[in-house]
């Protein structure tokens, strides 16, 4: 396998992207012009089918791994584990009142505007802890039989956005990032 601390990395950086695109959308707010909508559910919901499905599960075989090597870092990763289950309870919040604006439901600017806020600071505080505290200490502790077992943790599944078969629905969403890339 390549270099899993790296790619753990990248996948970092990538959501980083997708969180950035939604601050964006929720700065709208404050202009009270239109977010775009249908832009914010692609990322929400890519969020949700990737980074819940397999970032996470992923993560946390690797942060139960790490807590059995280094006892003494049994309470952070415990934190971020709660994080995980908290960040994908925030994000069904958020995506059942964008899916309710779709529909042309009454749902307040003020609701969504919470919601997407509340996602983004815990979503970027939580990427930004993983980033500051485990991975270098995850790359000096683990074992390549642990790497591989935190991968077998979510057997790949086809990266709806970034995979070689993107699906056509984050068609605009490929294009934004592109475009800010
Ligand atoms: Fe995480
Ligand atoms: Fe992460």
């Amino acid at each position: 396998m390549g270099d899993p601390v790296k790619a753990w990395h990248e996948e970092h950086m990538y959501f980083n992207r997708l969180l950035r695109l939604l601050q964006h959308e929720v700065e709208v707010f404050a202009t009270a012009e239109v977010p775009n909508y249908a832009l914010m559910l692609d990322i929400i919901s890519y969020l949700r089918d990737y980074a819940d499905q397999y970032h996470h599960p992923r993560e946390d075989e690797v942060f139960r791994r790490l807590a059995l090597h280094r006892p003494d870092q049994r309470a952070p990763v415990a934190r971020l584990q709660q994080e995980h289950r908290v960040i994908a309870n925030a994000g069904t919040t958020l995506m059942r009142l964008l899916e309710e604006v779709q529909s042309d439901a009454v749902v307040s600017r003020a609701q969504i505007e919470v919601a997407a806020a509340t996602y983004l600071v815990y979503y970027g505080n939580h990427i930004a802890n993983e980033e500051e505290h485990i991975l270098q200490l995850a790359g000096q502790t683990l074992s390549a039989e642990d790497w591989q077992a935190a991968k077998d943790a979510a057997p790949a599944g086809n990266d709806p956005l970034l995979g070689a078969h993107p699906e056509e629905r984050f068609r605009e969403l490929r294009r934004r990032i592109a475009v800010e890339a």
